[in-house]
């Protein structure tokens, strides 16, 4: 696959600050943490992550603005394009030795996403698309799943954890889906659910309670692959609305039927 020139951009970004992740993981695997503990330490590793992701992005690319999730939004001189950026997508799964975690770029144009990254350092898994172009992981075509039933599907979904969410209106939206499908995966980052989602090893993924940064270098992978990604109603974008459901055409529009009962009662 040849590379266009912002595709090859936004991998140099991704793999300059995922070699400081990853060393930084093996820390973090060998226990050498400081003695303030591991907190400390994955919050200092997010923070370098993200310092490289932006000097690179703004050096190569002057002028574009940014939706930084730990340094929050920097407006750029020009007004239409805008890097939204999670540099470590995965926090708890990295800070337990848990190889699942991602950094994330996609890049907004006149308020629509153009590209996307996701890259695992740990597994090196890069996951790219660019509109039009399709969606790739590590130079492979990737397409989404085929499969039409849910009985025979595996869906992914972020579980709302103490301090964040209600629970109670979080089952609600489970229960039916567990009862309906092959089985539910919570893997810990929400870019590597869509990711995965986008190269065929699941076929769907709910999950209310998301930012921007989460979803913007994920969801156009999916679309890229033949997917569907959009809010809980089916129609509208999911990058701000909070609320994600995707899936191939069959998975998506099962899961929002599912979800928009769910809702109801
Ligand atoms: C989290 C992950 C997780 C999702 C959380 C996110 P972080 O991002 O995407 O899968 O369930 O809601 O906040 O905090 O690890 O960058
Ligand atoms: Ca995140
Ligand atoms: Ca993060």
């Amino acid at each position: 696959m040849a590379r266009s020139a912002l595709l090859n951009v936004m991998v140099q970004a991704a793999t300059k600050a995922g070699r400081a992740l990853a060393r930084d993981f093996g820390e973090v695997e060998n226990l050498q943490v400081s003695m303030k503990g591991p907190g400390d330490f994955v919050t200092s590793a997010d923070h370098k992550a993200e310092k490289i992701l932006h000097e690179e992005l703004a050096r190569v690319r002057p002028g574009y603005g940014f939706l930084l999730e730990e340094s929050g939004e920097i407006e750029g001189t020009d007004k239409s394009h805008r890097w939204i950026v999670d540099p470590l997508d995965g926090t708890t799964n990295f800070m337990h030795a848990v190889p699942l975690f991602a950094i994330s770029i996609g890049l907004e144009r006149d308020g629509e996403i153009i590209a996307g990254l996701v890259f695992n350092p740990v597994m090196n898994e890069l996951f790219v698309a660019e509109r039009g172009s399709g969606a790739y992981l590590n130079d492979r075509r990737i397409r989404v799943a085929q499969r039409r039933d849910l009985s025979q599907s595996i869906v992914t979904t972020g579980i709302p954890h103490q301090g964040r969410g209600s629970h109670s209106a979080y089952l609600k939206d489970l229960a039916p889906v567990m009862a309906a499908t092959a089985g539910v995966r919570r893997t810990g980052s929400a870019a590597l659910d869509l990711a995965w989602l986008a190269a065929g090893r699941f076929d769907g993924f709910f999950e209310p309670g998301l930012s921007p940064w989460d979803i913007a270098g994920g969801m156009i992978i999916v679309s890229e692959a033949g997917g569907f990604a959009t809010d809980y109603s089916g129609r509208k974008s999911p990058l701000n609305a909070g609320t994600i459901v995707a899936g191939n055409a069959d998975i998506h529009r099962s899961l929002v039927d599912m979800l928009a009962k769910s809702q109801r009662t």
